[in-house]
């Protein structure tokens, strides 16, 4: 038989070479492979209850099993690890990116590049203050100045059912992290309703950053001036849990008739339950639950259809007369 010769030999094997490299050229990520969509998202941090809810909800919504990789990043509550973050999603060229804002300012820049990367920006939970709209593709969260609205509103047709509509208000204002969409239109919702009511006054305003801790020792520090209070006004659960525990310590009583009324933002399951026991008059909720909003709207875009601009979800409020047992054991967070 006749030997095959070296071109014979050297020829199928360039092919072969050839076609490996060609392979290798136009080859995809594994993401790709399997389809899925990377979306990297850029949380604030810990710092309370409902921030815990609210990554469970959008990690357990854009899951690889409905076809996302996500790429999540807790800011630990500081901006520059926001920028940081965003800058590196753009680099490692996710689909999307989902960016929960610290605060309304500072974002043009970072927003711009992630523009000409060609990256929708979709923004979650709280509002930026940008002039050109087209720096994200959509908004999804909570209207929070509806929120402080609903609760100056109860207060005061608490105080009318209370027949103490025309006894001076001295209220302590515990606010969230400043400059943050939430603090700033609570803050607005309380300041609006003192500017309308002659009758009340702000007497304290503690910036408690939305945390447990740091409430608890402005409350507790506060409470040893002896300023008189009649309502607490505080914009969010671990903050009111923080002043609570202050006011334990300082044997301020916090229900029964004719107490020092507590209102506080997010009503979260440890707040309803306290609420339902009593300590704390009103919980306005803020709702957490924005995953598998997220999730619909990058599949939405990716099939080309045109989402909302601003998606605001449900929102209720529970005071002690309308919070049931049955409402709390069907609590999600
Ligand atoms: O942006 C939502 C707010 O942020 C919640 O009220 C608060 O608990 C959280 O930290």
């Amino acid at each position: 038989m006749k030997k095959p010769g070296i071109i014979n030999l050297f020829l199928p094997m360039m092919l072969l070479m050839a076609l490996s490299v060609l392979a290798a050229c136009g080859k995809t990520s594994p993401v790709e492979d399997e389809g899925l969509i990377r979306v990297g998202f850029s949380q604030v941090g810990a710092e309370s209850d409902w921030r815990t809810a609210n990554t469970k909800s959008v990690t357990e919504a854009l899951t690889e099993e409905n076809g996302f990789e996500l790429l999540f990043d807790n800011a630990k509550q500081h901006q520059e690890n926001q920028l940081l973050a965003i800058r590196n999603f753009i680099q490692q060229g996710v689909d999307y990116i989902v960016l929960a804002p610290i605060a309304e300012s500072g974002w043009n820049d970072v927003l711009q590049e992630a523009k000409v990367a060609g990256i929708p920006v979709i923004i979650a939970d709280r509002q930026l203050a940008v002039e050109d709209r087209s720096l994200y593709t959509c908004f999804v969260g909570s209207d929070n100045l509806t929120e402080g609205r609903k609760a100056t509103q109860w207060l005061e047709e608490e105080l009318q059912r209370q027949g103490r509509e025309d006894v001076p208000l001295h209220i302590l204002h515990i606010r969230g992290t400043d400059g943050s969409t939430p603090q700033l239109m609570r803050s607005k919702a309380l300041e609006d309703a003192v500017a309308s009511h002659p009758g009340w006054e702000i007497v304290g305003s503690l910036p408690g950053e939305f945390t447990d801790a740091k409430s608890y020792e402005l409350v507790r520090d506060f409470l040893k001036t002896g300023v008189n209070i009649d309502v607490i006004y505080s914009e969010n659960d671990n903050m009111t849990f923080g002043a609570l525990r202050a006011l334990d310590e300082a044997g301020i009583s916090y229900s029964g008739e004719d107490h020092l009324i507590i209102i506080s933002f997010d009503a979260v399951r440890d707040a309803l339950r306290s609420c339902l026991a009593g300590n704390i008059d009103l919980c306005v909720e803020c709702n957490p639950l924005q995953g598998p909003i997220i999730s619909k709207l990058i599949k939405e875009l990716e099939a080309g259809i045109q989402v909302p601009k601003e998606t605001y979800v449900e929102e209720a409020v529970f005071s002690s007369d309308t919070l049931t047992e049955e409402i709390l054991s069907k609590r999600e967070y």
